[in-house]
């Protein structure tokens, strides 16, 4: 609907399902408790909410539906915190809801064009990792906090040598006084180049810039300086708005990696907050290139319908805007790759920590294992028969086993 972003809500009221969602379109637009007098037919026209869509599921003393309202954007313009303002305000608090869940919004393409989006996205990112025609596999280093920067460096060049095609920083970590940015990333891009040069491919290192606002840009820089080649930000924690800031920044020249943690805290009730899609959408929006999309037979709370529904927000054909990698991490180890392949195709970063530091024969053998498995998954050769002939994924596969599949397609 052009010149309006219509929101999708689940709601709970004791009201009548239209009078409520038409109470929400008022409050969170032209409109109050009371009407205050001023609200003239032409002010209304041009700026207040329209319901335009009500679906009762059930009547009683509770009535519950879903209900769409579109809300005109002159009022809010292409401003993320004020966008949000509008779909996802004050409107969590109004008394006669029981509850209410944003579940997605749709942006007309007009809206989406002061955005830039994703630099790099899908493409550029596996370019920028020199990765063809499968996912990318990735580590996240274990222990999450504690490493100075040079065991830290040295558990990157394991990993990196045993193949992984992407390191990051856990969202625990991102420029403590026991690891500097200035000191961890030289020490990890000397590490990269040595493990580099040895295996013959590129290794990425996306680092945690996550600070302060007025922090964040100061420690891209710096991370940049020492030859970063990939970034990192909790943008849940941080903000829409500064991950946009970050990455429409021309001088970020390397893919952002974006880690979602804290979003369940609004994502996971079913009936209550917002749903995964809108932000996956919203990230996508303000510019990651690769986002955490939840895992595939993980250890988190989301359902496999749940974990698709953000992958295809991230990737499906929207606008100008390119596709964000979509990342499974998570409780991940090698005997879950074939899943992960056969859900998510060869767009997706598959992360593990524990999954390959916790190897018996220690990370270097835990990212060959993981490589391995995705080898014998392209190939659609069984893991127990690849296993025959590689002594890494065999023990991984006697420690950790080989879940079930979690079933559907994508
Ligand atoms: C990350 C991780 C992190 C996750 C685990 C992963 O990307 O930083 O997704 O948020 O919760 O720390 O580690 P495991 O692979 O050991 O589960």
């Amino acid at each position: 609907m052009e010149g309006y972003i219509t929101a999708t809500y689940y709601l709970e009221t004791v009201r009548d399902l239209r009078e409520a969602a038409d109470a929400l379109a008022g409050e969170q637009s032209t409109g109050t408790w009371v009407r205050v007098g001023l609200e003239t037919e032409e002010l209304m026209k041009k700026h207040r909410a329209r319901v335009v869509d009500v679906k009762e599921s059930y009547r009683g003393t509770v009535n519950k539906g879903t209900i769409k309202v579109a809300f005109p954007y002159k009022n809010f313009g292409p401003v993320v915190p004020m966008l949000l303002t509008t779909v996802a305000g004050n409107l969590f608090e109004m008394g006669d809801f029981l509850n209410v869940k944003l579940m997605d919004l749709e942006f007309p393409e007009d809206y989406t064009k002061a955005f830039k989006g994703p630099k790099f996205g899908i493409e550029g990112t596996k370019k920028a990792a020199n990765v063809k025609g499968r996912p990318m596999i990735g580590c996240i280093v274990k222990p999450c906090v504690g490493l100075a920067p040079k065991e830290f460096a040295s558990a990157c060049y394991e990993v990196a040598k045993g193949g992984v095609d992407f390191i990051k920083d856990d969202e625990l970590i991102a420029n403590p006084e026991y690891s500097p940015i200035e000191n961890r990333v030289p020490e990890v891009m000397e590490a990269l180049d040595k493990a580099d040069a040895d295996k013959d491919e590129t290794t990425l290192y996306a680092v945690n810039v996550t600070d302060e606002v007025d922090k964040i840009m100061e420690n891209a820089d710096v991370a940049l300086e020492h030859g970063a080649n990939c970034l990192m930000l909790n943008f849940i924690t941080a903000g829409f708005s500064a991950l946009r800031v970050l990455c429409e920044d021309p001088s970020i020249r390397v893919p952002v990696h974006c880690h979602r943690d804290m979003f369940a805290a609004f994502t996971r009730n079913e009936h209550h907050g917002i749903h995964t899609i809108v932000v996956s959408k919203l990230a996508r929006l303000c510019g990651g290139d690769q986002v955490h999309a939840g895992a595939i037979l993980g250890k988190l709370y989301e359902d496999i319908d749940s974990v698709l529904a953000s992958v295809e927000a991230l990737t499906e054909k929207w606008h100008h805007l390119k596709a964000a990698l979509p990342v499974s991490s998570g409780g991940q180890h090698p005997g879950k790759i074939p899943e992960n392949l056969r859900l998510l195709g060869e767009d997706a970063l598959i992360l593990a920590g524990g999954g390959i530091f916790a190897h018996p024969m220690g990370a270097a053998a835990g990212a060959r294992a993981m490589r391995q498995a995705l080898e014998a998954a392209m190939a659609g050769k069984s893991l127990e028969d690849h296993a025959e002939e590689h002594r890494e994924l065999k023990l991984a596969l006697e420690k950790w086993g080989i879940p079930k599949g979690v079933g559907g397609s994508f």
